[in-house]
This record gives C-alpha cells, sequence and structure tokens, in this order.
C-alpha cells in the first residue's frame, strides 16, 4: 500500500486528503497514517495540512522495494521486484531465482553489491548507496543465436533512459559500454543459460555510476558518473524506470524480426566510435581500422585498409 500512496501522492498537484486515499485505497484512516509515517521515517519530506491533507515536498534518492513499485510504469518489466539493501551480486541472484522458476521481466535491484561482477571476469565497484546495480530475467522465445543482441538493445535502453532523466547525452561504445563526455558510466554483463534450440533464461545486469563524486586514480580517465557529469545528484530510482521503459519499446521492434534490422540507424547514431579509428582487440590478431555502424545482426562493421570485417565479439577500444 505504501508504494500506491507514494504513487498517488506524487501525481497529486497540490493536497491529496486523508479521507481520499482511504476511499481510493479501501482502507482506514489509522492505517493510511501510519503508512505516511513510515514513508517520513524512509526519508520522504511529507507534509500534514489539516483540513486539506497531504503533500509531498521532496523525496530523496531511496532505493527500496516501494519506491521503485511507486514509480513502476513499466507493461511487463517488473511484475516481480526483488530488493536487496545488500546482495552479493543481482546477477547471481537473478540467476538463481530463473532457476528456481521466476517469470520473464522479474526485476532484481540492490543498494550495494558485495560481489559485483564484471566482464571478463573483473570485479564491478558496488558502493552502497550510489550507483544502481540491477538485473533482468527474461525468459523469451527466440533463437539462441539471436540473443547476443538483447545486450545492444539494453546498451540503447540505458542511454535513451539516462538521457530522459538527466538530460546528458549518451553515446554507446560497441557493444555495450554507455559513456558521457567519452567517459563510460554504465557497464552491461549478459549471462545466459541455453539448449541446443531453446534458451532456459538469460539474465541482463546493469551497473550504472550514478553518484559518485570522484573515481580510484585507476580508472579516473575513463569512468565517470552521472553525477560528475550533470554536477547535480540524480533519482537512482526514476533512471531505473525510464531505463526499463525504453528498454520495452526496443525490446519490442527487435523482436519483430529477432535482430537489429530495425534499430540499425538509431544504434549507429549512438555509437561513440562511429566513422572513428577503432582497434579490434581480437586475442589471435589485433588490427585497426574504421567503425562504420552495425550489421542487422549487431556485428560492428570495421574498415581495416584491405578490406570490410564484421566484429561480432570481443572488446573494441
Ligand atoms: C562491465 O564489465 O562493463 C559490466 C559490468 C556489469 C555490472 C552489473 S552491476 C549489476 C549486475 N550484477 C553484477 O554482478 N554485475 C552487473
Amino acid at each position: 500500500m505504501k508504494s500506491e500512496i507514494l504513487a498517488a501522492l506524487r501525481s497529486a498537484d497540490g493536497y491529496v486528503s486523508g479521507q481520499e486515499l482511504c476511499e481510493k485505497f479501501g482502507v482506514s484512516r489509522t492505517a493510511v497514517w501510519k503508512a505516511i509515517n513510515q514513508l517520513k521515517q524512509a526519508g520522504y519530506e511529507i507534509e500534514a495540512v489539516q483540513n486539506k491533507g497531504y503533500h509531498i515536498v521532496s523525496s530523496p534518492d531511496i532505493l527500496s522495494k516501494t519506491e521503485l513499485e511507486s514509480n513502476r510504469k513499466t507493461a511487463w518489466v517488473g511484475e516481480e521486484i526483488y530488493y536487496f539493501d545488500s546482495t552479493d551480486s543481482t546477477n547471481t541472484r537473478a540467476k538463481r531465482l530463473a532457476e528456481d522458476g521466476s517469470v520473464h521481466g522479474t526485476l532484481v535491484v540492490a543498494d550495494e553489491q558485495t560481489g559485483g561482477r564484471g566482464r571478463r571476469g573483473r570485479a564491478w565497484e558496488s558502493q552502497k548507496g550510489v550507483s544502481i546495480y540491477m538485473s533482468l530475467v527474461l525468459k523469451p522465445e527466440i533463437d539462441p543465436n539471436n540473443a547476443s543482441m538483447l545486450t545492444l538493445i539494453t546498451a540503447m535502453a540505458v542511454a535513451g533512459g539516462i538521457e530522459k532523466t538527466t538530460g546528458l547525452e549518451c553515446k554507446i561504445k560497441w557493444p555495450n559500454d554507455i559513456v558521457v563526455h567519452g567517459k563510460k558510466v554504465c557497464g552491461i554483463l549478459t549471462e545466459m543459460s541455453t539448449q541446443m534450440d531453446y534458451i532456459n533464461y538469460i539474465v541482463i545486469g546493469i551497473g550504472i555510476n550514478v553518484q559518485n563524486e570522484s573515481f580510484p586514480e585507476e580508472i579516473r580517465e575513463v569512468a565517470t558518473s552521472l553525477r560528475i557529469e550533470s554536477g547535480k545528484k540524480q533519482k537512482r530510482a526514476a533512471i531505473i524506470e525510464a531505463v526499463w521503459e525504453e528498454f520495452e519499446k526496443y525490446y519490442d521492434i527487435y523482436l519483430k524480426t529477432e535482430d537489429m534490422q530495425g534499430l540499425v540507424g538509431e544504434y549507429d547514431q549512438k555509437l561513440a566510435n562511429m566513422n572513428k579509428q577503432v582497434r579490434v582487440l581480437d586475442p589471435k590478431d589485433p588490427y585497426e581500422g574504421t567503425a562504420r555502424g552495425i550489421t542487422p545482426k549487431g556485428e560492428l562493421i570495421v574498415d581495416t585498409w584491405e578490406a570490410r570485417k564484421l566484429v561480432s565479439s570481443g572488446e573494441v577500444s
């Protein structure tokens, strides 16, 4: 009920009377009063004026199940939300949930990760109360060969969600790092369990640097946060909601053809390395060339001095 009250207070122009809330949710005045008190304790500034009712003055950057549910406008992402003040890794949690029968669209969010994981076995720094750590469970009926493109649409969704909430221009470093003013603000880790022609589940993990005010020296040149780039604090719950709204939009387009056919143009517009010199870090034979966008299958097109190459996996710098 707390999340519904919160949503009602947010969407109201002015005051909402206690009576109105009672009637809307079919609960007693005491129950409303209790819920309001709990919200205040959680950090929301709610004003109560006699004969007028309640009014939300400000909501700080809180992450909780209530906050996430009260912001939710998506159709199917987050129908089930698991929120943890602290967990090892939201990807690990989501995988366990998927194996235990959790539905397509289940969302796992944490305020802190004690064992955050990045790509290539690296650790992902996951301080408490600072950033976004979340993972989505997908159980799509698609060809497993087309699943890796879901990472590309996730990158588009994160870029769009951040732009909508913060106004910052985001670019994508193929395949799926999000950069603002040339520095990384988000990483995506997709993990899947598949059979020959069937996907058991896919977990898409997203880490977005939000309130960080500085970074360790080793990564200062390459990493940044939304706070640093925008010069102000941002609300994580609003960003989370915006990212998943964008995700649903791109996912629908992707599903029509099970590839990037309908999204190539938009992806290319966001491509940080478009028409720029890139180095393809092929473990056997690294090479350089000019990036020319992606193919409908999501490969990066790289023109080298001798030929056009299509990069389907690996790292590009
Ligand atoms: C990268 O190396 O760029 C990918 C980083 C992915 C980090 C996110 S944070 C939420 C989710 N849980 C994890 O343990 N990792 C991903």
